[in-house]
């Protein structure tokens, strides 16, 4: 249905979630945040959900903010929620067992940066714009921004982007690595799903394993990284998919994986 204020589809392995408020360049209101939020949860409880395309409805913009409408009269603890509701969605999105592709089709916006930066990485139409614009109504990032991208860009640039509210395009994102890939507008979607298309054949527990990998071990001691990774790595020997990947290798034909 098209009224629906976010859109998911499947197709194979691959699930694709388009938020959908157009007219309002997808800015994330509660009802919003719910559904994204739900969506993510529902697709992690399914092992055949390989990889996943995130965008946004509309050619202006993936999201450009959290909803100042929603926000403009919200109290301390209203606003507490709204953000805790944010960092849920961002948490789930970097514990789905699938990566997330960001296809960052126009404005990505406050929250719809923030959005942006909890998928595991991104692609960017040239007429994507990027910016923490917080401070022009005196707030600051809510949903994960203020750590997410210093993570992302370095503390630098990251700083400078939050205290100046500045936008920048899709080469400048490029250049400091928000973005992997910067593709003529028409070409956004078929590029992101053709590698999300791509990852969805790889063995799955392989992919889960080194998305959780990567994650969790980015904020530990690097000792206790390197113990994630072995006990990651030991925990997929065994697996009837290692097993025929190294077979299907050695006997010179196309692996058949089963995520089991
Ligand atoms: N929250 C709520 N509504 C938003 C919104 C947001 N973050 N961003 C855009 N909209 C709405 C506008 O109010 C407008 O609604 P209307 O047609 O009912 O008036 C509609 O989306 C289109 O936006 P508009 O501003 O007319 O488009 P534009 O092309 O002239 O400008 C932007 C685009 C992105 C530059 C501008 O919308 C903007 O600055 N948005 C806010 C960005 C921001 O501060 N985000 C961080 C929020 S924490």
């Amino acid at each position: 249905m098209t009224d629906d204020i976010l859109l998911v589809e499947r197709e194979g392995g691959v699930a694709h979630v388009t938020l959908n408020r157009p007219d309002k360049l997808n800015a994330l209101n509660t009802a919003l945040l719910d559904a994204l939020l739900a969506a993510i949860v529902d697709l992690d409880c399914d092992p055949d959900v390989r990889a996943c395309v995130m965008t946004g409805a509309g050619d202006k913009a993936f999201a450009a903010g959290a909803d100042i409408q929603a926000m403009v009269e919200m109290t301390t603890s209203q606003a507490k929620a709204f953000s805790d509701k944010g960092h849920a969605l961002g948490a789930a999105m970097e514990s789905a067992h699938f990566p997330i592709i960001g296809a960052i089709n126009g404005f990505a916006l406050g929250g719809g940066c923030e959005l942006a930066l909890a998928c595991d990485f991104l692609y960017a139409s040239e007429k994507a714009k990027f910016g923490q614009p917080e401070v022009n109504l005196a707030v600051i990032p809510g949903f994960g921004g203020t750590q997410r991208l210093a993570r992302r860009v370095g503390i630098g640039r990251a700083r400078e982007l939050c205290f100046t509210g500045d936008l920048i395009g899709a080469e400048e994102a490029l250049r400091i690595g928000l973005v992997n890939v910067v593709t003529p507008h028409a070409d956004l979607l078929a590029k992101a799903k053709d590698t999300a298309a791509r990852i969805a054949k790889k063995g799955p527990l392989a992919v889960a394993q080194c998305k959780r990998a990567m994650l969790r071990g980015a904020d530990v001691p690097l000792a206790v990284a390197h113990e994630l990774e072995a006990q990651a790595f030991s925990q997929l020997f065994g697996t009837a998919d290692q097993r025929e990947g190294m077979r299907a290798f050695l006997d010179k034909r196309p692996a058949s994986f089963t995520g089991k």
